[in-house]
């Protein structure tokens, strides 16, 4: 594993979005695995605008808050609503809840995903998977962690609002992928991504786990 260095954004974003056009191209009932938060953004972009056809597509979505509704503007599922699904139709899309976290696994290893799509967070973390956590983790609830809270206030009124829970895929619900990209975006992130690439595996900085897996790409830029 090693980290790709983009010239741009829009770079980064264009390159994973040509991985997944192949992808589809080779077999249109592919699965994917999404991410939210700013990063993947431009890739959403990029796919909306492609001729790429996601119709035969079973999609799951890497992790939900606890006791938001999901019309709610801050949720993961409107989230995606916003930024792909409105633009482009899938057969099935799932989100972990309170309701199907138990089977949501279940539900994966019926449709393995080829290709997942993840951020990373300043602490290092995958998905919702925080500092801490067990590399054979399935899709659990969690406690956000104060850092955590702290970087996702940005998109609520106030610190106050962000829920302290959240339903996430596990580590080992993740490296069951067959591909992997890793996106990070600025310059705040290069640390904790070179930590995760080229530093010691343990569960301090859940993503260093990625080295471990066979086919991951890490891409980022500035
Ligand atoms: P970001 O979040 O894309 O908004 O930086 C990534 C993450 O916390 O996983």
């Amino acid at each position: 594993m090693e980290i790709i260095k983009c010239n741009s954004y829009e770079e980064m974003s264009k390159k994973v979005g040509v991985g997944i056009e192949n992808q589809f191209e080779k077999n249109p009932f592919s699965v994917l695995g999404l991410a939210t938060g700013s990063t993947p953004i431009g890739l959403y972009q990029y796919l909306s605008n492609s001729k790429v056809d996601f119709s035969k597509t079973f999609s799951f979505n890497l992790d939900e808050y606890m006791d938001l509704p999901f019309n709610h503007p801050q949720s993961y599922e409107y989230f995606m609503e916003e930024n792909l699904f409105a633009y482009k139709q899938f057969r099935k899309s799932y989100f972990p809840s309170e309701k199907n976290y138990r089977n949501y696994d279940v539900m994966i290893q019926r449709f393995p995903i080829d290709i997942q799509i993840l951020g990373i967070g300043t602490n290092g973390h995958i998905a919702f998977n925080e500092p801490g956590t067990s590399k054979d983790s399935l899709t659990h609830v969690v406690d956000l962690t104060e850092n955590t809270i702290k970087d996702n206030s940005r998109f609520f009124d106030s610190i106050e609002d962000v829920p302290k829970q959240a339903i996430t895929m596990g580590i080992k619900s993740i490296m069951r992928a067959k591909k992997i990209y890793l996106l990070a975006n600025g310059k705040h992130k290069k640390d904790i991504l070179e930590k995760s690439v080229y530093g010691e595996i343990n569960s301090d900085v859940p993503a260093s786990f990625l080295q471990e897996h066979k086919n991951t790409e890490v891409l980022y830029c500035e």
